[in-house]
């Protein structure tokens, strides 16, 4: 098999080489697939950037999440046949024009919807679906704060609180951005370059305050977030996108931002704050995965969430588009095609 390998750590330009590696056992509950298109994520720049401390040493073949053609099935998997499209998580690998995988990270996928889209269904979808609807529930009437509104996680998000009936503020770094979030749902778009995001609340939600925030930036944005929550309020960490590319001190000293706490704090608002790691879950609740994962292709194909897709590039583009995700000049999904 091929697969687009991170050699070293630094520019897009430079990091990743095109290496033929062995094919990988398909044991017993795993699948291996035919990789037609793979996605990318935000993490993946942060790998290619040498500080997501979970990527495995170099060379390693990064990527989340792949839609292809199952080759092969080991003897104890029932769900999926050799033939079938379908939709696969991969713990880094993805970048590759096979993988084999767990299957409970394997689900079928209805041929009406395009790869692409499909490859925002796994690592983003799942993460907006875990987080919204299983770290915490949203409520009818909830006032909630999506940050980074624009990125694929955030546009996911506004679908389903909107599906849930809540009323949406969501901040991006531009107007032309200000724009999509509006169509895809969002009631209150901020653009939090040129209006600070907790004085549109303070002005605009009831009392001043928010229901539920999702929190996607880190440092400052989450002590202001967790300020402006309600009481039965409820904050759901998910990244950290404002430390990337930042040296040691500025982590720190952004590390400081996010604020200290103390569990009465929350007790007496009835407020809560939860971190949301998808490895982990992948790693420690597979069936809870695989279980987020069949709830966003079912909802896809039944209409009520429709992945926005910023662009598809050939593999020999691949680092044009791990720059385009670093400079935020996207809005939606990034995949890749073999
Ligand atoms: N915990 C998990 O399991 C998990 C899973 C998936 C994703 N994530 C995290 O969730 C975040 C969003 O992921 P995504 O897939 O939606 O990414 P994405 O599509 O690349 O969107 C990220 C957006 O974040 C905004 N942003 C705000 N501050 C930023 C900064 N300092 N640097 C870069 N971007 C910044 C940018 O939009 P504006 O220009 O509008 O500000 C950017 O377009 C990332 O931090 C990612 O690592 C976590």
């Amino acid at each position: 098999m091929k697969a687009a390998v991170l050699v070293r750590f630094g520019n897009a330009q430079d990091a990743f080489e095109i290496r033929e590696l062995p094919d990988l056992p398909c044991k017993p509950h795993e699948v291996r697939v035919a990789v037609a298109t793979f996605g990318l994520n935000f993490a993946d720049v942060v790998a290619r950037l040498g500080q997501y401390q979970d990527c495995p040493p170099l060379p390693a073949v990064i990527g989340y999440e792949v839609v292809g053609q199952v080759l092969e099935t080991g003897a104890e998997v029932t769900h999926v046949q050799p033939g079938q499209r379908v939709l696969a998580f991969t713990r880094f690998g993805g970048y590759a024009t096979q993988i084999v995988t767990d299957a409970r990270a394997v689900v079928p996928l209805p041929d009406f919807i395009p790869d692409a889209e499909a490859t925002a269904l796994a690592t983003q979808y799942c993460t907006a679906y875990f987080s919204a609807c299983m770290a915490i529930n949203l409520w009818p009437g909830d006032h909630v704060l999506i940050q980074a509104a624009a990125g694929g996680v955030g546009i996911a998000l506004t679908q389903i609180a909107k599906n849930a009936g809540c009323t949406v503020y969501g901040t991006a770094g531009s107007d032309a951005k200000l724009e999509t979030i509006r169509k895809n749902g969002v009631d209150v778009p901020i653009n939090y370059t040129t209006h600070n995001f907790a004085r549109v609340i303070e002005k605009t939600a009831p009392n001043g305050k928010i229901d539920v925030v999702f929190d996607s930036v880190g440092g400052q944005s989450v002590r202001e977030g967790i300020k402006l929550l309600n009481s039965g309020g409820r904050m759901v960490c998910f990244g950290a996108a404002d430390m990337s590319g930042a040296n040691k001190l500025q982590v720190a000293w952004k590390a400081m931002q996010f604020g200290l706490y103390h569990p009465v704090q929350f007790m007496l608002r009835s407020a809560s704050l939860t971190g949301v790691n998808m490895l982990r879950i992948a790693e420690n609740k597979p069936l809870v995965l695989q279980q987020c994962l069949q709830e966003v292709v079912k909802k896809a194909a039944e209409g009520q969430l429709k992945p926005i897709v910023h662009g598809v590039y050939p593999i020999s583009q691949l680092w044009q588009a791990h720059e385009a995700l670093q400079h935020r000049s996207t809005v939606g999904k990034l995949a890749i095609q073999w």
